[in-house]
């Protein structure tokens, strides 16, 4: 069981961005990487769609005996995971935004969120918001349009920095001091985000911490891979392979894979 490889979904390439911070201190252990890019954007669709899209995901990973499964999406996490955790006899790691580090940091009392509809309006979401940040203010934008513009390769464009501009908008007037990336797409709009926002905004996501709850879980469960050979990553898209290669760099193989 232990050299049998973690397995990652997302609605798309996003979740790539957590696939690299757990690579970064997990190197020996094997990753099966599932783009569901046919089906994104996921924020939109209603919480029975996601959960019935995390279904065909995690059985998908299963199928390739994964030891444990990193949903590494913020919107399938806040609408499937308790569902996950209850059908499936394996460990899951989700993925929720950083609310309560920006709750406890913030100076100016007031912190912005850009999440997508799905995860914005998940009970979840609303747990965590009412018990860290009720002094403080959230403004709260959900960031219609920014997957679709990753997912086809337009992360650097002017409509990608049009689009930012308009959500950052009442964030900035709120004098924000922390900005909450609420979806694994959005730590690619970073260097985009640093040149919009004023110098004194900070940009916090979950993805460091996601990787650490990964190995924490596997030592735990004792399922950490000890071999020291360098591991095999893989990577499936059912979408465009050429943009997750962009995301990825040219030292992985991306393949098309229908599932
Ligand atoms: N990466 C997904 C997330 O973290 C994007 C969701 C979507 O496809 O709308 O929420």
């Amino acid at each position: 069981m232990k050299h049998n490889p973690i397995g990652i979904f997302d609605s798309g390439v996003g979740g790539t961005s957590i696939w690299k911070e757990i690579y970064s201190i997990l190197p020996n252990e094997r990753t099966i990487y599932l783009a569901d890019s046919a089906n994104a954007p996921y924020g939109p669709k209603g919480k029975e769609a996601i959960i019935d899209l995390s279904i065909k995901n995690t059985e998908y990973l299963i199928s390739k005996n994964c030891k444990l499964i990193v949903v590494a999406c913020n919107t399938a996490t806040t609408n499937a995971i308790d569902y996950l955790r209850s059908n499936y006899d394996i460990p899951f790691i989700g993925i929720e935004p950083a609310i309560k580090p920006a709750a406890l940091k913030t100076k100016t009392n007031a912190v912005g969120i850009l999440a997508t509809k799905g995860t914005l309006t998940s009970e979840l979401f609303s747990k965590t918001a009412n018990l860290f940040a009720n002094d403080i203010k959230i403004v709260e934008k959900i960031g219609d349009g920014i997957v679709e513009l990753i997912e086809s390769g337009k992360l650097q464009s002017e409509e990608m920095k049009a689009l930012l501009k308009i959500y950052l908008e009442p964030m900035i007037k709120a004098n924000i001091d922390y900005l909450v990336l609420g979806c694994t797409h959005y730590p690619y709009l970073i260097p985009i985000l640093i040149d919009l926002l004023p110098n004194h905004v900070k940009i916090i996501d979950s993805g460091e911490a996601v990787a650490r709850q990964t190995r924490a879980v596997l030592e735990k469960n004792d399922l950490l891979n000890t071999k020291t050979t360098q591991a095999l990553n893989e990577f499936y898209t059912n979408g465009n392979l050429n943009v997750m290669k962009q995301l990825l760099g040219e030292n992985f193989v991306v393949k098309y894979l229908d599932f």
